[in-house]
């Protein structure tokens, strides 16, 4: 799993974009994204078993005991799934999801690169590698600090409470995924 996580990084692509996006909470002046990132076509082409453990029975079974939640996919294969590359020297921008559940997990460990959230019962989850969590990202407001060494790698993964309406803002994957 973590040869074919490599081959993800190594496939990310950059993206970079000013101002702000759907779901951002910062002013214009900071607003806006640059970073790399294997979305979900790139890790099932570079990492099927990530893929494959993303749509598995038993990581739905585990969710559910977990949060007590019915959770399925995301009905989109770009955003359902991503590894996020943040090199010494990065940040990301305070924002909330456009998805409702997010499970992060930390690959690597860093200097800075803490995940903060704003008003969750959780303040920050720090770059341990394994040692992840799930939230409901459209409810709490949560940046990356600054990564002061290394990189950054993180793995995420999306999904739904089940029967939720599927909502998605309007270029909002072409835009943090670098899909022009
Ligand atoms: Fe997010």
């Amino acid at each position: 799993m973590a040869r074919c996580a490599i081959d993800c990084v190594k496939a990310a692509k950059r993206v970079k974009r000013s101002g702000r996006l759907p779901g951002s909470l910062e002013p214009e002046e900071t607003a806006g994204v640059d970073y790399w990132v294997a979305d979900g076509h790139l890790i099932r082409q570079h990492c099927p078993k990530l893929s494959d453990l993303y749509i598995s029975r038993e990581l739905k079974e585990h969710l559910r005991k977990l949060t007590g939640l019915e959770l399925t996919m995301v009905p989109d294969m770009a955003s359902c799934m991503n590894v996020n590359v943040l090199p010494a020297g990065h940040r990301y921008e305070k924002h909330v999801d456009d998805w409702g559940i997010t499970m992060v997990v930390p690959l690597t460990q860093c200097g800075g690169g803490r995940l903060l959230f704003e008003g969750a019962p959780v303040e920050h989850l720090d770059p341990v590698p394994g040692k992840g969590l799930i939230f409901n990202g459209t409810l709490y407001p949560h940046e990356v600090e600054l990564v002061t060494s290394g990189v950054r790698l993180s793995l995420i993964f999306e999904f739904l409470v089940e029967g939720a309406p599927v909502e998605r803002s309007e270029g909002l994957s072409e835009a943090l995924y670098g899909l022009d």
